[in-house]
């Protein structure tokens, strides 16, 4: 048996007696895994060293015998109060330099001395007495690092070990004060004990100096993360994971380097919160987000935080959380239809997720979450949650024929975490923000119908027709090559608007613009204008008509490129407003304007046609489409998300996957439903 449907419970928050009925009722459903001990430390020892594991124990024998598998959670991100008690210290500091309070969780400092013992320490128990247990099957370390704006702490201890970090990076004060351009406004230092947090300045901090804090506490998590793994590990028998719940668009933590020494990635999937949060993180104020139903979520930001996961490590992932019903720390909190609750899950299967874990059980009465739902109401009964999982295992055997296929994408796009804080950091223009960049771009290739691997720039692009990089930003000569490389075979990158500004430590390129990428690129960037929301430019293309322009625009002078695009009645023009180069068998576009829906439906179709990237679907809106490669053909997930029929054209032959019917053609896809084909 795989894992296949999971749930997140609590046993702790749940008579003893209740557990067998709950066992029960997870198997009526089809749950196969539950998620447990995460955030139970108190219970596991109510005082030190006094260990308590016989309920753990009881309920993980339970579900045992039931035949359940078992995930097993360190309790890290829920230290007990007497720990807090015993280290005061351990409690994190934030950016107004205030204390933060013992009382809900995550309330830690990452890099806590004592707090680092107690951790390896309870670890270890846990890792002991559960790690060859036949059906604990893997391991979640903590909950969300970073979660609930807890990644950056300010304390002493951090800023003390901040200098340490500095004095691995720069070996001499004199290369610090280079990287950070100390010269100006006199913030030169001269002993090491000067350098604090970038917080509590009186104007705006140094952004290389921010930059470098930034890392520093991503770095830190990733280190806490690993003394984790390093007591776990050799605790575990051959093929148990380990893993960790990551957050989609969440971007404080370097997702790259925290994803590399996990088994798997897993993430926390909660599409109507999602919306609330993030809408304004991926959309410019005048853009409209496509057409969908009103509990379903932004299904396009959904599917963008699924390929971002898929992402880290470039294969499927699990969701460790599916939200099932309505949550509590939304805008509006709708109530989903069990319609929607079953597209979500065949959403994430799509995007890549073998495994769907439901956030959570049962409804609690108690405490900070109790208007968040669950597969089970308050009083106990199946919740619309428990129906939907229940009749998704008529469908259970085509997503274990699923499982470990992957995403046949043969387009990519570049995402690195330091561009994201250098950019937000200084955006130059009010609106302007790296994910809302990456984000036009990307819904761009989605309309046109391609599936999207989202990866770091350093990583292997070789299988790759189509590289996309909306900004890349920081820049040095070995990034530069390694994209030359990856052109001169033959691959095509397109590079937006400020690429190549800067160096790794945040200074502007002392090099012509675009600095590393001028050479690759074969043009240069004279100018760049930030243009308020009562500016327009106009600019004409090779494919698309005198078009405006919004936001941001830069002036081009193509040195061995070649121009596609002028500007027409703007003070930037005559200059060129977008390149294409020649780099030995392989080609670079440069798109020197912030770039709009209708640039982009022009230009990414030709794009994809002239890398013959194949188009395997005209998607209406409303609509999104992925695929994986199963042994059988390609899988195509068709989802509606709108409350009307939705028609697609399918230009191939192939067969529905659920039903074995033939199709082809014209296809209806019914509202909030999902069609499955095989071509
Ligand atoms: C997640 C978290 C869970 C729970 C859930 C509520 O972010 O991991 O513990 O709080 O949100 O939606
Ligand atoms: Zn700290």
């Amino acid at each position: 048996m795989s894992t296949t449907f999971g749930v997140a419970y609590y046993p702790e928050h749940w008579p003893e007696t209740r557990w067998a009925t709950d066992a029960r009722l997870m198997r009526e459903a089809g749950i196969d895994t539950v998620r447990l001990a995460e955030f139970a430390w108190a219970q596991m020892e109510p005082a030190p060293g006094d260990y308590t594991f016989d309920w753990l124990d009881r309920a993980v024998e339970l579900f045992a015998q039931e035949g359940f598998r078992i995930i097993m959670c360190t309790p890290t991100a829920a230290p007990p109060a007497w720990l807090v008690q015993r280290y005061p210290d351990m409690l994190p500091v934030d950016d107004q330099g205030r204390r933060r309070a013992f009382g809900s969780r995550r309330h830690v400092c990452p890099n806590h001395a004592g707090f680092h013992a107690e951790t390896e320490r309870i670890v270890r128990v846990l890792g002991e007495r559960y790690g060859a247990h036949p059906a604990v099957i893997g391991w979640q370390l903590d909950n969300e690092w970073g979660g609930g704006r807890s990644t950056r702490c300010y304390c002493p201890n951090c800023v003390a070990a901040f200098r340490r970090w500095l004095q691995a990076r720069y070996g001499s004060l004199d290369a610090l004060n280079d990287a950070w351009g100390a010269d100006f406004w006199s913030q030169r230092y001269t002993a090491w004990e000067q350098i604090g947090a970038p917080i509590l300045t009186v104007s705006t901090p140094n952004p290389s100096h921010v930059l470098d804090y930034y890392r520093f506490m991503s770095d830190a998590w990733v280190a806490y993360q690993q003394r984790q793994i390093d007591v776990l590990r050799p605790l575990l028998p051959e093929g148990r994971f380990i893993t960790h719940n990551f957050m989609g668009l969440f971007d404080e933590i370097d997702y790259h380097a925290l994803a590399q020494p996990l088994d798997f990635i897993t993430w926390d999937s909660y599409p109507t919160g999602h919306e609330d949060r993030w809408s304004e993180k991926v959309y410019t104020p005048d853009e409209t987000p496509p057409p969908h139903a009103y509990d379903t979520g932004d299904p396009f930001i959904t599917e963008m935080a699924h390929d971002v996961m898929r992402g880290l490590q470039n294969k499927p992932f699990w969701v460790m959380e599916q939200q099932c019903g309505f949550i509590n720390w939304g805008f509006y909190n709708q109530a989903p239809r069990p319609a929607v609750i079953r597209l979500w899950s065949w959403q994430a299967v799509a995007h890549g997720a073998d495994a769907l874990v439901y956030f959570r059980w049962r409804a609690v009465r108690y405490a900070q979450e109790q208007f968040h739902s669950g597969l089970l109401r308050h009083d106990g009964e199946p919740a619309d949650g428990w129906h939907v999982v229940r009749r998704l295992q008529a469908e259970r055997a085509l997503l274990e024929r699923l499982q470990a296929t992957q995403t046949p994408a043969e387009v990519a796009m570049l995402l690195a975490y330091d561009d994201v804080w250098a950019l937000d950091l200084q955006p130059h223009h009010r609106e302007f923000r790296y994910w809302r960049h990456f984000g036009a771009y990307y819904r761009a290739l989605r309309r046109a119908g391609v599936d999207v691997d989202i990866v770091a720039p350093r990583a292997d692009l070789s299988r790759y027709k189509l590289v996309i990089a909306p900004t890349l930003y920081l820049v040095d000569d070995a990034l530069a090559a390694h994209l030359h490389a990856y052109v001169a075979q033959g691959g095509h990158l397109v590079l937006g608007v400020r690429s190549g500004f800067k160096t790794p430590t945040n200074l502007v390129t002392e090099a012509p613009l675009p600095g590393a990428l001028r050479a690759l690129v074969g043009a240069r960037v004279e100018a760049w204008h930030s243009l308020p929301p009562t500016t327009t430019y106009r600019a004409r293309f090779d494919h698309l008509h005198e078009t405006p322009i919004h936001l941001w625009a830069e002036a081009l002078t193509p040195e061995t490129a070649t121009p596609v695009g002028f500007y027409t009645t703007s003070p930037l023009a005559p200059h060129a407003a977008m390149t294409e180069h020649v780099v030995g068998k392989g080609l670079v576009t440069y798109v020197g304007v912030w770039p709009s829906r209708a640039l982009l439906d022009t230009f990414v179709p030709h794009w994809l046609d002239r890398a013959h990237v194949a188009r395997l679907l005209t998607i209406p809106d409303g609509v999104t489409v992925a695929s994986r490669q199963g042994e059988e053909g390609r899988y195509l997930f068709i989802c509606n998300w709108t409350e009307q029929v939705a028609r697609v054209f399918l230009p191939l032959k192939g067969k529905d996957a659920l039903s074995g019917a033939p199709v082809g053609g014209d296809i209806p896809v019914p509202p909030l439903d999902v069609r499955i084909l095989i071509v």
